[in-house]
């Protein structure tokens, strides 16, 4: 069964590409997908849900397919974090978007790979939903870029919004350039699964049910907590 576009909507941080939809559904569909469910979040939201999210993921029973794919490649590039004022401070608007933009490869993120795991060079031709995977990396700077458009969309009311402070605003500003050079530094070359719905594959991907290769979330915070400098709690 399809679900509404109204409910489509509803769904956060989700991944959806409309050139498979048009198979999945053989048609034109509506394409309406980033970001109007979201527009009352706010950075300490925003931030504290990527933290839970980390920290608490439980599994899903609904699209996991046990081991994961990985795409070929190793941590292995030196990249110096820097500040980048396009990145943090320009305004919203297809400029800023461009640049945003520009971080995505054609396609999406979206892959071909066989059963066996090869990858499939394109070749012109519409994917195959039952060859079609996402590489995490992509999937993550979306959701970044969703968060950050989102947040901005909030600006309008900024009685409403006390993260508009300027010391403050200069804090989240920050976070988004800096976060964006985290996902790019620590690329998730996992390949995420489409959603089902029953048998059947969906032209879409809300990320959960993959298994990725992590940091062991508990053990680094056990082991940070233990050389603490502060006795000071809290995520402000
Ligand atoms: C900031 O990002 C833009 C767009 O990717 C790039 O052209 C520019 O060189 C970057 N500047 C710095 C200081 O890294």
């Amino acid at each position: 069964m399809q679900t509404s576009n109204d409910e489509r909507e509803d769904e956060m941080g989700l991944l959806d590409d409309k050139w498979l939809r048009k198979q999945e559904h053989g048609g034109r569909v509506s394409w309406r997908l980033w970001g109007t469910g979201i527009l009352c979040l706010v950075a300490g939201f925003a931030l504290g849900a990527l933290f839970h999210r980390i920290s608490t993921s439980t599994p899903q029973m609904s699209h996991g397919h046990g081991k994961s794919l990985v795409a070929p490649f190793e941590p292995s590039v030196k990249v110096t974090f820097q500040p980048n004022d396009t990145f943090a401070y320009a305004t919203p608007g297809p400029e800023a978007d461009a640049v945003w933009e520009a971080l995505m490869p054609l396609g999406r993120g979206f892959v071909q790979v066989t059963p066996n795991g090869e990858f499939i060079p394109h070749a012109g031709s519409t994917s195959n939903l039952h060859n079609t995977k996402v590489v995490s990396a992509f999937h993550q700077i979306h959701c970044l870029n969703m968060l950050r458009k989102s947040l901005y969309a909030s600006v309008g009311e900024p009685e409403k919004f006390r993260y508009m402070v300027p010391q403050i605003e200069h804090h989240w500003r920050h976070c988004f350039d800096y976060l964006r050079q985290v996902l790019m530094c620590n690329a998730d070359v996992t390949l995420e699964n489409l959603e089902t719905s029953g048998e059947k594959l969906l032209a879409r991907v809300d990320g959960w049910g993959t298994e990725h290769v992590c940091v062991d979330w508990r053990a680094l915070k056990a082991w940070t907590e233990k050389h603490r400098g502060t006795d000071d709690g809290g995520i402000d």
